[in-house]
């Protein structure tokens, strides 16, 4: 008896690992290769793959992909730089997210179905709202939206501030120099999705430390020990947000999570199941997180290196707006997305083959010259920034674009409001990956 039960405790994670281990094999240890092998012929859908430079200067090779004209065929899928056609695929029927172990071998999909078996919730995989078309993603959609209205985002505008405030002290007893993304940007948002998820504060920094590894769960082609960490960090979040969950259930606070544990569809009556609850709390963490914090450090840092922009904003606060979209336009905190085709179709005058990829560089739509004038210009109050696609468009459109851009405008104008001689130090970095851009550390002088 005990013979068995040890065997079962001593196998069971080892057939885990094996799945992680075959995952990544296939969806990324494959794919490694390939990009490698693509990107030394020249390849330029490769080169973004698999060249880390241009993950942190990527502007250069968005032009590249721009001159190549409006919808560029790769090796291994399409890609776009052009404005009009990332609006275009984002918003056509054609096209939907498709999981991304959708595979036409039944062999493959046999063996990714095995390696898929007990994995945790992930934030881009199914159920999760961001990786399913409708019919499910109308039902999840319209749950989660139930909840998240613009009066409840509204709502949480005097604790955001507070927040930002209380922050703001914690940084005064730092200075003189202090880092603005680890000591601001990085616990502003850790703070608000706290709130939105009903976390009490004594559970903020776990949450923190689940979210660290969850920014690596975008990336494809990724590194063996990476992928490792994210399953680990994923399973650890899994495992508290259940816990969470069971909490809420119990003692409900007037959270939006909380609500969204209740809250039934008017057409069906169905609630969201545990896993769809788990996956889009996940969802809502992951998705609101560093990409909030990517805005907020590049915010201050446009700022601070285009004074003459920041005194149009200090004379006239009505800018802070303003400040917010052109920095989601011209340092987009996601860099990318894609989508697949689901039946042979057309987008920028090319044909695309049913289940090819398209790959939407944000970024660049959002330099894109017939859009902007002047498009790598800083500029507080262009009129059009706000056509940006920093937020995406069409069915997926953020569904946290208002409290983005209510953290957003609370945090800059609370932190350039405190310290009006704010100056930039030298040894900023820069971020790593490839989907989300940002600033990893950013020293400055308070003043
Ligand atoms: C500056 C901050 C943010 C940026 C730049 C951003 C960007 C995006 C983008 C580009 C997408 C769509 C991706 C695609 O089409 O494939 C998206 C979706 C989403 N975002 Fe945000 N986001 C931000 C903040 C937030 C916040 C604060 C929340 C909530 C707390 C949030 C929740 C979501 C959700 C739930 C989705 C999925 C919507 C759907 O699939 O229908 N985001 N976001």
């Amino acid at each position: 008896m005990n013979t068995v039960s040890t065997v079962g405790a001593v196998t069971a994670p080892v057939v885990r690992e094996a799945r992680v281990a075959l995952r990544w094999g296939l969806q990324h240890g494959l794919p490694r290769l390939a990009v490698r092998r693509g990107a030394r012929e020249g390849d330029l859908q490769s080169l973004l793959l698999a060249n880390p430079p241009t993950w942190r200067e990527p502007y250069a090779f968005h032009e590249r992909v721009r001159a190549a004209g409006p919808l560029l065929t790769g090796r291994f899928t399409c890609m776009s730089a052009s404005h009009e056609v990332v609006r275009e695929v984002l918003g056509g029927a054609d096209f939907g997210v498709g999981a991304l172990h959708d595979t036409p071998l039944p062999q493959l999909r046999r063996l990714l179905d095995w390696a898929g078996r007990d994995r945790p919730t992930h934030p881009v995989e199914p159920p999760s709202m961001l990786a399913v078309d409708p019919p499910d993603h109308t039902r999840y959609r319209r749950l989660v939206s139930k909840v998240f209205t613009a009066r409840a985002v509204q709502g949480l505008r005097p604790r955001v501030e507070e927040l930002a405030g209380e922050l703001l002290d914690e940084l005064a007893a730092r200075g003189p120099v202090a880092d603005v993304v680890r000591d601001y940007a990085l616990r502003l948002p850790v703070a608000v999705i706290a709130e939105v998820l009903g976390v009490p504060p004594e559970h903020r920094e776990e949450v923190r430390a689940f979210e660290a590894g969850v920014a690596g769960s975008l990336e494809v082609a990724a590194p063996w020990r990476e992928v490792r960490a994210v399953d680990a960090a994923l399973r650890g979040f899994d495992a508290w947000i259940g816990e969470h969950l069971q909490r809420l259930r119990r003692d409900p606070g007037d959270d939006l999570l909380s609500r969204l544990v209740t809250v039934t569809d008017d057409e069906g009556g169905a609630q969201l199941s545990d896993r769809e609850l788990r996956a889009t709390a996940g969802l809502l963490l992951a998705a609101g997180f560093e990409t909030t914090v990517n805005l907020l450090g590049s915010a201050t840092a446009l700022l601070l290196q285009h004074p003459d922009q920041l005194a149009l904003v200090r004379a006239d606060p009505g800018l802070w707006p303003g400040v917010v979209e052109e920095s989601l336009r011209l340092e987009s905190p996601v860099q990318l997305t894609s989508r697949r085709a689901l039946r042979t179709t057309r987008a920028g005058g090319c044909e695309v083959r049913a289940g090819a990829r398209v790959v939407l560089l944000l970024g660049a739509a959002n330099r894109d010259p017939g859009v902007f004038t002047d498009p790598t210009r800083f500029d507080v109050r262009r009129a059009n920034a706000r056509e940006h696609v920093a937020f995406s468009a069409g069915r997926h459109f953020c569904l946290g674009a208002a409290l983005a851009r209510l953290e957003g405008e609370v945090g800059l104008r609370a932190l350039f409001g405190r310290f009006p001689g704010l100056a930039l130090e030298p040894g900023a970095r820069r971020t790593t990956t490839r989907v989300l851009r940002g600033w990893r550390s950013l020293p400055v002088r308070l003043g």
